[in-house]
């Protein structure tokens, strides 16, 4: 993405000085690198874990995996999400073994020696453990798992002491309300398993360099010289692109594939969005609905990537409508898999014992402020 003068002012310095290098091969392949990402990373930031719609009622529940760890996210009686991880503090027998599904008892027993707990965390029933052997209910509630709700996305931190959502998300806070994201609805949701390391999804989603070769119908929509960085700043790093057709959107025939969400307005009119939210979750708000992505890496070589089309309930309810949201999944549903291609390509390319570092182009600094991002979370110094 291009320059924009804007960005030393707010004291972020991610302009493309002579000769600066990729990061090195290993990145992408080295399983030691692989779980100091997991511990320090995935483990310790907020991550996108699902929407608030996937869990409607009292009871409901959907088990989000982080590499080798587990977390029960569950809805209350007070209509609040909790987060417990889903081991059982009897002898540490893993309690629910379904994905997804409702506590119709309204609470969580282990299928070991029958422990029971309030969808609150809380250990309310432990046969013939007596207080007179020591043992104290209060000292056994399931350990807790953070959550935060955001436009009615749900975000996990697996940290003992995560630093303020707002904190990590600063960028993003107030970024999009006129979208008022929390009110759409998943219309249509596809599941992708690739060959390659996470952070070449991140990297591929925030540059353009590659549209006019992987990408010739993007790029009529969209020309890559309409890239901007926009308001960015630590773990939330993106920009816009602008449509060529007024009134448009990325659709199959370039026309909007339903009225403007909710309040958007303005300049935004003719704007795409691209935001990664550092390290899990791709968020492209368009004029019309609102594209993501959730990245769940399965090892250094790959990954799952879920991607969920969001529209207004209105369109969905609207039968005639179909035909639109369709047009739009199609053409993202095409434009992911020319990128999966090249993405998969790199990532073998890139295990070549030949492959050092590679070159960035001017239009390639937002991958530098990721790759500082990565680095700074690893504790690494990649700058010789
Ligand atoms: S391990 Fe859960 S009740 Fe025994
Ligand atoms: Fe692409």
């Amino acid at each position: 993405m291009s320059n924009d003068n804007n960005f030393e002012k707010r004291g972020v310095d991610y302009s493309i000085k002579h000769g600066e290098r990729t990061l090195p091969g290993k990145y992408y392949h080295d399983e030691g690198i692989y779980s100091e990402e997991v511990e320090k990373i995935f483990y310790k930031f907020w991550i996108y874990a699902c929407r608030e719609e996937e869990l409607p009622n009292f009871g409901d529940y959907k088990i989000i995996k982080v590499e080798d760890e587990s977390i029960i996210l569950v809805r209350d009686k007070e209509n609040e999400v909790r987060g417990h991880f889903n081991v059982c503090r009897h002898r540490g027998t893993q309690l629910c073994a379904e994905e997804k599904g409702s506590f119709e008892s309204k609470n969580i027993q282990c299928p070991y020696h029958a422990w029971t707990y309030g969808l609150d965390g809380k250990l309310i029933g432990a046969p013939l453990m007596a207080k007179e052997d020591g043992f104290n209910k209060e000292d056994c509630t399931l350990h807790h798992c953070h959550v935060h709700s955001w436009e009615g996305f749900i975000f996990i931190s697996l940290s003992e002491n995560p630093e303020p959502f707002e904190v990590q998300m600063e960028a993003l806070v107030d970024k999009f309300s006129d979208w008022r994201m929390g009110d759409l609805r998943i219309a249509h949701h596809i599941e992708y398993k690739l060959d390659c390391n996470w952070k070449l999804i991140l990297q591929n989603y925030q540059e353009c360099y590659h549209c006019p070769g992987v990408h010739p119908l993007l790029s009529q929509l969209t020309p890559f010289q309409s890239a901007q960085h926009d308001h960015s700043k630590g773990a939330v790093i993106g920009g816009f692109m602008e449509l060529t057709k007024e009134r448009g959107s990325m659709t199959m025939d370039g026309e909007a594939a339903a009225p403007p969400v909710c309040d958007v307005s303005g300049d935004d009119l003719q704007r795409i969005y691209y935001y990664s939210l550092f390290p899990n979750m791709l968020l492209t708000p368009h004029p019309d609905f609102v594209l993501f992505h959730h990245i769940t890496p399965k090892g250094p070589g790959s990954i799952t990537n879920n991607c969920y089309w969001l529209f207004h309930p209105d369109v969905i309810a609207d039968k005639t409508a179909r035909e639109r949201i369709k047009s739009a999944v199609d053409f993202w549903d095409l434009t992911n898999r020319q990128d999966w291609t090249v993405c998969e390509q790199m990532q073998k390319g890139t295990g070549s014992r030949r492959f050092t570092r590679g070159y960035y182009s001017g239009q390639e600094d937002i991958l530098l402020a990721l790759d500082k991002e990565l680095l700074k979370a690893l504790g690494h110094d990649e700058s010789n």
